[in-house]
C-alpha cells in the first residue's frame, strides 16, 4: 500500500531540505545491538538456545553486525553470564555476519579469545560519574584497562570497535560537554578502533544536542551513532546524524534493551523503526523488515513483552501490513 507522508520523492519537501537529503548516505550498516543490549537489561534469564534461536533469526534477516554477548561480571549483569556457550553455538554464522563481543578488561578479552571471536567492543564514557558506576573507573582508569586490551586484540587479528556512553547527558552529571566526547573518540581512534559508536545511553539527546557534538568533529566515516530511545527523539537523532553522511546505526530487535546503571533509560531504537526510516527513504541497509520483524517477535515472545517499537506496535495491530512507500 502507498503511504502518502513517506518518500524522498513526496511533495511537500522545501529545495533546502531536499539539498541536505541528497547528501545522505546510499547505504548504512545496521548494529544490532538486541541480544546485548536488549537483552542485558531483563531480570528473567533467557535460555541460551532461544539466544541462539534469536540471533540465527537475526542473520536471516540479513543484519551484517550483530552484538551476541558481552564477557563482563556475571554477578553484575547476569543476563549475560552465558556468552561463553552462547558464542560457541553460534560460530557457524561468523563467515557470513559479524559478531562483536563488549569486552570491560583483560579478563574479558582472555574469554573472548577462548572463544575464538573476531571483534571486540571496547566502552568507555564522557562521564566520570556514569563511568565509576558502569564499570567502576574513571575516564582516565578506563583508558589504562583498555589500551592494553585494543592492543592485544589488533595484535592477534581481532577487530575494536570503540563505544562512548553518555555523549549527550548523563544520569548523574546532566550536561555533558561535546568537548569530552571528542577527546574520549579520538583516545579510542588512537588505539585502533575501526569504529567508534557515540552512544545517547539515557535517550536524552534531540537534534540540536546531536549537531552540538557532531559539529565538534571533522571526520565522520568511522563513526556510528547508538540512540536510546527513551523520549522518542532516536530517528531525529537519526535524521540528523544522516546529514552528516554517518552511514553506521545501532538498534534493537524490537526496541528492547536499557542498561541497569542508567536509571529510567530505556531500550535502544527499534531496529524495525530504523528501517521503516531507511526504506522510505530509498537508503539501503540488507535487512529486510519482514523477516526482521519475525525475529523480534519471536524473542518478545520469549520474555512475554510488549514492543516499544512503534513500526512494529502498528505492523502488529494492523495485522502486517507495511503501509513502504
Ligand atoms: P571490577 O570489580 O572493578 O573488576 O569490575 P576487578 O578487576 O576489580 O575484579 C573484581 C572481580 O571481578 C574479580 O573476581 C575479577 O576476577 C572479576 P574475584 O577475584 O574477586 O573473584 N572480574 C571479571 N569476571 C568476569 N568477567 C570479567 C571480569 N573482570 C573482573 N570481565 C568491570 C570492573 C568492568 C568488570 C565490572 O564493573 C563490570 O563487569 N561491569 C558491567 C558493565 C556492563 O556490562 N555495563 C553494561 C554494558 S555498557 C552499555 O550498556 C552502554 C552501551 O550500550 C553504549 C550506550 O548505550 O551508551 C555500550
Ligand atoms: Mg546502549
Amino acid at each position: 500500500m502507498q503511504y502518502e507522508g513517506s518518500g524522498v520523492k513526496n511533495r511537500g519537501l522545501t529545495e533546502k531540505k531536499m539539498k541536505s537529503m541528497e547528501s545522505f548516505p546510499k547505504k548504512v550498516r545496521i548494529v544490532e545491538v538486541g541480544p546485548r543490549d536488549g537483552l542485558q537489561n531483563e531480570k528473567n534469564i533467557v535460555e541460551t538456545s532461544d539466544k541462539e534461536n534469536f540471533i540465527r533469526l537475526l542473520a536471516k534477516a540479513g543484519n551484517q553486525t550483530i552484538e551476541p554477548a558481552s564477557f563482563v561480571r556475571a554477578d553484575l549483569m547476569p543476563q549475560m553470564a552465558d556468552g561463553y556457550e552462547l558464542y560457541n553455538s553460534i560460530k557457524d554464522l561468523n563467515d557470513s555476519v559479524d559478531l562483536s563481543c563488549l569486552v570491560p578488561n583483560m579478563k574479558g578479552l582472555e574469554k573472548a579469545i577462548e572463544c575464538g571471536v573476531k571483534e571486540i567492543a571496547v566502552f568507555t564514557a564522557a562521564s566520570e560519574s556514569f563511568n565509576q558506576k558502569n564499570i567502576n573507573a574513571t575516564i582516565s582508569k578506563s583508558f589504562e584497562r583498555i589500551a592494553p586490551v585494543a592492543k592485544k586484540a589488533i595484535d592477534g587479528g581481532i577487530k575494536v570497535r570503540g563505544y562512548v556512553s553518555t555523549a549527550f547527558g548523563c544520569p548523574y552529571e546532566g550536561h555533558i560537554d561535546p568537548k569530552v566526547v571528542l577527546d574520549v573518540s579520538d583516545r579510542l581512534r588512537d588505539l585502533g578502533c575501526y569504529e567508534i559508536s557515540i552512544g545517547d545511553t539515557i535517550g536524552c539527546g534531540t537534534p540540536l544536542s546531536v549537531k552540538r557534538v557532531l559539529d565538534k568533529f571533522k571526520k565522520f566515516d568511522d563513526l556510528a551513532m547508538h540512540f536510546h530511545d527513551t523520549r522518542g527523539m532516536a530517528i531525529s537523532n537519526i535524521l540528523t546524524s544522516l546529514e552528516y553522511g554517518i552511514d553506521v546505526y545501532d538498534s534493537s530487535s524490537g526496541g528492547l534493551g536499557g542498561c541497569p546503571y542508567a536509571k529510567g533509560a530505556t531500550g535502544n531504537v527499534g531496529t524495525e523503526d530504523l528501517l521503516y526510516l531507511f526504506n522510505s527513504l530509498g537508503i539501503e541497509t540488507g535487512v529486510d523488515l519482514e523477516k526482521q520483524v519475525v525475529a523480534s517477535k519471536f524473542i518478545l515472545g520469549v520474555l512475554g513483552k510488549k514492543t516499544t517499537s512503534k513500526f512494529l506496535q502498528a505492523y502488529i495491530n494492523g495485522e502486517g501490513e507495511l503501509y513502504l512507500p
